[in-house]
């Protein structure tokens, strides 16, 4: 009953994941549970470099982008994820493959073959437990990430990619709606978290 969950985050620019982090980590912890919350690219010492890389790095091709979040992504999972599981730990993370998927494979066309074999040989079957898809249309998304400053590489892009990002996410959804619950992100932040604790509950429950 104890058992630890993989519970990600994903969504596009400025959808509220970092917002609502926080969130699930105290509903999870008032539940009892023992909760590490990470993030991708990132979650290690060295991933936090890659990650540096990848938001300031300037121009990079997009098969080296897919290679620096899958580099980060082995480190990650070797470190952090797979221990934590391991120690029945929950954890949450901001981001992850279909991460991938949406950026890579749908804003930068990267053949989603190629995403799927390193997928396979970097997580060894590891696939998250639960998914929680922030949804809205990307111009929200946007507006909200202008304000809070400056734009990292991904900010940056064209609503054209914006747009093929959230459309890769909605065709994840579709193909795997057991593991990915949409949140409506264009709700006010109290509805959010209201779907967030019902999708919650019923992983939660023993
Ligand atoms: N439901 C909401 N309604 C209004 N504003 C929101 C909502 N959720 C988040 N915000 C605001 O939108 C901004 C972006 O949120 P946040 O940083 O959590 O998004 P994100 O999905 O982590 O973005 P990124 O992909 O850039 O990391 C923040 O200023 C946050 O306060
Ligand atoms: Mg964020």
């Amino acid at each position: 009953m104890n058992k630890g969950c993989f519970i990600t985050l994903e969504g596009g620019e400025g959808m509220g994941k970092t917002t609502n982090l926080v969130f699930i980590r105290d509903f999870l912890v008032s539940l009892g549970k023992r909760v590490i919350v990470t993030r991708e690219p990132g979650g290690t010492p060295l991933g936090e470099r890659i990650r540096d890389l990848f938001l300031t790095g300037g121009e990079i091709a997009p098969e080296t982008e897919l290679l620096l979040v899958f580099a980060a992504r082995a480190q990650h999972l070797r470190d952090v994820i797979e221990p934590a599981l391991a120690s029945d730990a929950w954890v949450v993370c901001d981001r992850f493959t279909d991460a991938s998927y949406a950026y890579q494979g749908g804003g930068r066309h990267v053949d989603s073959e190629f995403i799927l074999n390193l997928e396979k040989m970097v997580q060894k079957g590891r696939k998250p437990d639960l998914t929680l898809l922030f949804d809205a249309p990307p111009e929200i998304g946007i507006a909200r990430a202008k304000n809070r400053g400056v734009s990292d590489r991904m900010e940056a892009e064209s609503l054209a990619f914006h747009s093929r990002v959230r459309n890769t996410y909605l065709l994840l959804a579709g193909l795997f709606p057991d593991r990915i619950r949409l949140v409506d992100a264009s709700l006010p932040l109290e509805n959010v978290q209201k779907a967030i604790t019902t999708h919650l509950k019923s992983l939660c429950v023993p």
